[in-house]
């Protein structure tokens, strides 16, 4: 992978070059495929773009301070780390205040209703330390009373579909519960009519710039394609592409992955990705979102 910067070394960034903020401590084809994608297209377009690991950068505001860019695209969730960017005078994309939303479903839930972006029905479970079972055992059935069954929970935190489990009855709801220990969740009602489908569009600065529909066929709920889902290019409605910019608008994101599940009531948003992994994007339609989001970052707003 080119152009990794030796922040000790006397490898000297020109004042006009960004970052591109990546987590030290994920190095595998899925990510890197990305972050090349994102060099690519930044050099294309003539734009000095350096790789930087998060293990590579000093966690400490001083030090920051004596090398930080004026730009960088932030590809990872660390927002303690996003947040000291900015403190030092950083201009993010996306900003830590959007990627923490994001990250945390049960926030992104609450951004989005405030702003009357519709969604599933959701309750967040309150935080539990080290709470015995029945506890939160006892809050979990009460909220499903309210959203009945079959319904989805979901840890706050997770991708790929790896942390969202469809539960049919209080039974199963008890194990997955059980087995999430103190760790934070939210429960949705499942959207029935759109299970194993949905439309992710791709937003870049206000504007939709794709999007395709996904489908598991393998009698999965989840259309994730690390999930076993696959894709194809889709015309978004003009409800689904307004709906996906209102929730960019509400969460702050230059830039976003928006889930959007088609229901009998319209287009509701599932979640949205601060950081999507827009590779398969452009294998199913051929958009390649790097090209908008580098635009995005190289265009002088001031
Ligand atoms: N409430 C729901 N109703 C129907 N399907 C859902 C619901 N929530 C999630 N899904 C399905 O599961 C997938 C993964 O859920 P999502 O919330 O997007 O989590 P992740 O961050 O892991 O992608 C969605 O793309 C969708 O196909
Ligand atoms: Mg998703």
């Amino acid at each position: 992978m080119r152009s990794l910067f030796d922040l000790n070394g006397d490898g000297a960034l020109s004042a006009s070059a960004a970052w591109l903020v990546v987590n030290g401590f994920l190095d595998s084809p899925k990510f890197n495929d990305l972050y090349e994608l994102l060099l690519t297209a930044a050099a294309r377009r003539g734009m000095e773009l350096h790789l930087v690991r998060t293990t590579d950068i000093p966690y400490n505001r001083e030090q920051l301070a004596t090398i930080c860019p004026e730009r960088a695209i932030f590809w990872d969730k660390d927002v303690l780390l996003a947040r000291m960017l900015e403190s030092v005078g950083v201009c993010l994309f996306n900003s830590a205040s959007a990627i923490e939303l994001c990250d945390n479903k049960a926030l992104t839930a609450l951004a989005l209703d405030a702003a009357g972006v519709p969604t599933p029905r959701t309750v967040a479970s309150p935080l539990a330390f080290a709470a015995p079972d029945e506890a939160r055992l006892g809050f979990a059935s009460q909220a499903a009373t309210q959203l009945g069954y079959p319904l989805v929970v979901k840890e706050v935190h997770g991708s790929f579909g790896q942390q969202v489990t469809l539960v049919q009855d209080e039974g199963q709801l008890l194990d997955v519960v059980a087995r999430l220990g103190n760790a934070r969740f939210i429960m949705q009602e499942l959207i029935a009519e759109s299970a194993g489908t949905d439309v992710r569009v791709a937003v870049v600065d206000g504007a939709v710039v794709g999007a395709m529909r996904r489908f598991n066929e393998h009698g999965d709920f989840r259309s994730n394609i690390t999930a076993g889902g696959q894709a194809c290019p889709v015309e978004p409605t003009p409800d689904e592409a307004a709906c996906a910019l209102r929730a960019c608008a509400a969460l702050g994101l230059s830039f976003g992955g928006v889930d959007i599940l088609p229901s009998a009531r319209g287009p509701l948003v599932c979640e949205v990705n601060s950081n999507p992994h827009f590779h398969s994007m452009l294998d199913a339609c051929g958009v390649n979102m790097a090209d908008s989001i580098v635009g995005l970052v190289g265009t002088d707003r001031a």
